[in-house]
């Protein structure tokens, strides 16, 4: 312990004649007899002081996740090929409640561009358009048993994506007149190629080979 003039609210001292304390500094004498720490690790000025750096920790990460690149780019790739909807009612059904993560015509509001909520959105946004993209109807695209199967499934539209998106928030009725239109959809116009589950095995595992991690074998 050192002497001389020491903060006592700096260091969770407090001077043993309680009655004269007032915040501000002390003159320690030897051996620190005239001050005594204030009771409790978590007393009220370490307290105060942990909370307000973690405070400004928070917040100065938070800049700093600003300036990552991932999740700016907001891109819509040109539509390749875009599925015919039998109906203008599917169509609408589907960009409102699916369209932002499985076509290339994505609207980003502005809390895309605020990180880290951007990278969800951006990685939910590439993930949704490498499975199913009705945009790209000339690439393979899985089969409508299993975009069926999403929807009844309670699976799809995605949770995150309901809370901001009314359009989402889809009635028993409006299920059931998605599913059906899309059904009808995928019989008037066939995506050219399906994706089949034996490729996409495939594909996952030379992904992971060639990958940063060393594969399981
Ligand atoms: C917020 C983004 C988002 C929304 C909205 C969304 N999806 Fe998805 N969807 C994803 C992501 C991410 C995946 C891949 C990961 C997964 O399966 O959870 C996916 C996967 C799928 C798949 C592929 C499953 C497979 O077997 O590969 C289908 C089909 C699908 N969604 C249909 C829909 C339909 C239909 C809607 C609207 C009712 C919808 N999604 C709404 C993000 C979304």
């Amino acid at each position: 312990m050192q002497t001389g003039r020491l903060n006592c609210e700096a260091h969770g001292l407090l001077p043993t004649s309680d009655s004269s304390y007032a915040p501000g500094s002390y003159e320690v004498a030897a051996g620190a007899s005239n001050l005594v720490p204030i009771k409790g690790a978590w007393n009220r000025y370490g307290a105060r002081r942990i909370i307000g750096f973690t405070v400004l920790g928070a917040f100065v990460l938070f800049l700093l996740a600003q300036a990552v690149p991932y999740g700016r780019a907001h891109a819509n790739p040109p539509v390749t090929r875009a599925l015919k909807f039998d109906t203008a009612t599917t169509q609408e059904l589907f960009t409102g409640a699916c369209g932002d993560c499985h076509s290339n015509l994505t609207k980003w509001p502005w809390y895309t561009n605020v990180a880290p909520v951007s990278w969800l959105v951006a990685h939910d946004v590439e993930d949704g358009r490498a499975r199913f993209n009705v945009s790209q109807w000339d690439q393979p695209q899985p089969d409508i048993q299993r975009v069926l199967k999403q929807i009844s499934s309670g699976e799809m539209p995605d949770w995150k994506y309901k809370p901001l998106h009314p359009s989402a928030q889809l009635s028993t009725a409006q299920t059931q007149a998605l599913m059906n239109g899309l059904a009808r959809s995928y019989a008037k116009d066939p995506p050219s190629l399906l994706r089949s589950r034996s490729a996409e095995r495939a594909a996952a595992d030379s992904r992971a080979k060639s990958g940063p991690l060393p594969s399981a074998e």
